[in-house]
């Protein structure tokens, strides 16, 4: 089994752990049988089974900070209970994540997700995957509680997770009024408009959120050091935005697990804002005309325009990749090494996603 294997392994165990814990406090509420395999059926349906970078990257976060030394050299292993518990907040951030897919799909009307149907369009489930989406958001808050109530830090982590929820509902919010359903104006969208979309809808939660919970769990009280955490993890959270927006066009279905619609749905991708960069007054009249209309037809259209030789996305895209490549690792290498903040998180972390085709 290879290390990343068994890495992950590890971490999936403590899942069923917590999923017991939720389960019993719904037994002791005297929940009705149902009512318990239905929301045992909800956590396991939307929780595992994706990539788990988050979840991760908060257990390989408190590793470095407390199992190694300036040289990158380890010096110790992770105590049972300190893996649990950077484990338990791992977890909880993939909640968070299962919390907005299931409301994330429902929004966007897409159809799969991690290679099988949406929730909300399982069998028998429909509108109430919204209920059931609420209670992947509840169950973060017992199980901080029943982790870390005891603990020095236990605010700052809920302070974390209130904030990079609310903050990723106001980038969602933009993602959704930025793509009317029945109005198609292209002149809104811009790159600007873009950026200020993926940093609050992903990179606060996807890369800020688990390097901060670490740093918490680790002991880290100085505020500066959050500071340059986040110079580092929003730009590096644009980047896994931008290569999602092109694997909605440009990446495998079976591999990414997912049917792209953001050519259906008018979103302000970074795919169409390029294009429009680089429109002929001809291309752009074929787009104003085809995006955001529910027609595959209208779509293949689109898609045409994107590979067209002066617009060519899969191109601009490989050097996109590329420049990122550079900018990051100039970004990681800016900021002073302490015990507190290792240029190795950000270089473990920049590792998970560089050149990801799912
Ligand atoms: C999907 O995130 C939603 C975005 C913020 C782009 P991931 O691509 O990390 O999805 P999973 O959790 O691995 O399925
Ligand atoms: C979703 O972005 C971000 C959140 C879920 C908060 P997308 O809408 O691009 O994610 P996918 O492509 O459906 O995974
Ligand atoms: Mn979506
Ligand atoms: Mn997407």
């Amino acid at each position: 089994m290879s290390d990343k294997q068994a890495k992950r392994e590890r971490f999936e165990h403590v899942f069923s752990t917590i999923v017991d814990e939720l389960l019993t406090y719904m037994k002791d509420n005297s929940m009705p049988d149902d009512a318990i395999a239905w929301f045992k059926r909800n956590l396991d349906y939307n929780t595992p089974g994706g990539k788990l970078n988050r979840g991760l990257s908060v257990v390989d976060t408190v590793d470095l900070l407390l199992c190694t030394d300036e040289s990158g050299k380890r010096t110790r292993e992770l105590s049972d209970d300190e893996y649990f518990k950077a484990a338990v907040l791992g977890w909880c951030i993939e909640l968070l994540q299962a919390y907005f897919l299931v409301a994330d799909d429902m929004m966007d009307a897409s159809i799969t997700r991690r290679g099988h149907a949406c929730w909300y369009r399982v069998q028998n489930v429909g509108n109430i995957a919204i209920n059931d989406a609420f209670m992947l958001e509840g169950a973060i808050y017992f199980l901080l509680k029943k982790h870390f109530r005891g603990e020095r830090y236990y605010v700052d982590l809920l302070e974390l997770f209130h904030d990079t929820t609310f903050q990723t509902e106001l980038g969602q919010l933009v993602d959704l009024i930025t793509a009317p359903e029945d109005s198609v104006d292209l002149s809104k969208f811009s790159l600007d408009k873009h950026h200020l979309i993926v940093v609050y809808k992903t990179a606060f939660y996807s890369f800020y959120l688990p390097v901060a919970l670490a740093m918490r769990m680790c002991g880290v009280d100085d505020e500066n050091l959050y500071k340059r955490a986040l110079d580092i993890l929003l730009p590096l959270g644009e980047y896994f935005q931008i290569q999602d927006d092109y694997l909605d066009c440009y990446g495998t279905p079976q591999v990414i697990g997912k049917i792209g619609t953001d050519i259906l749905d008018n979103k302000c991708s970074w795919n169409i804002n390029v294009a429009l960069e680089n429109a002929t007054p001809e291309q752009r009249q074929v787009l104003d005309q085809n995006y955001g209309r529910k027609d595959s037809a209208c779509e293949q259209r689109v898609k045409e325009i994107f590979n067209a030789s002066n617009i060519d996305l899969k191109k601009r895209f490989e050097q996109y990749e590329q420049d990122s490549y550079h900018r990051i690792h100039s970004l990681i290498n800016e900021i002073p090494e302490t015990q507190g903040l290792k240029r190795s998180v950000f270089v473990s972390f920049f590792d998970k996603v560089y050149k990801r085709s799912k």
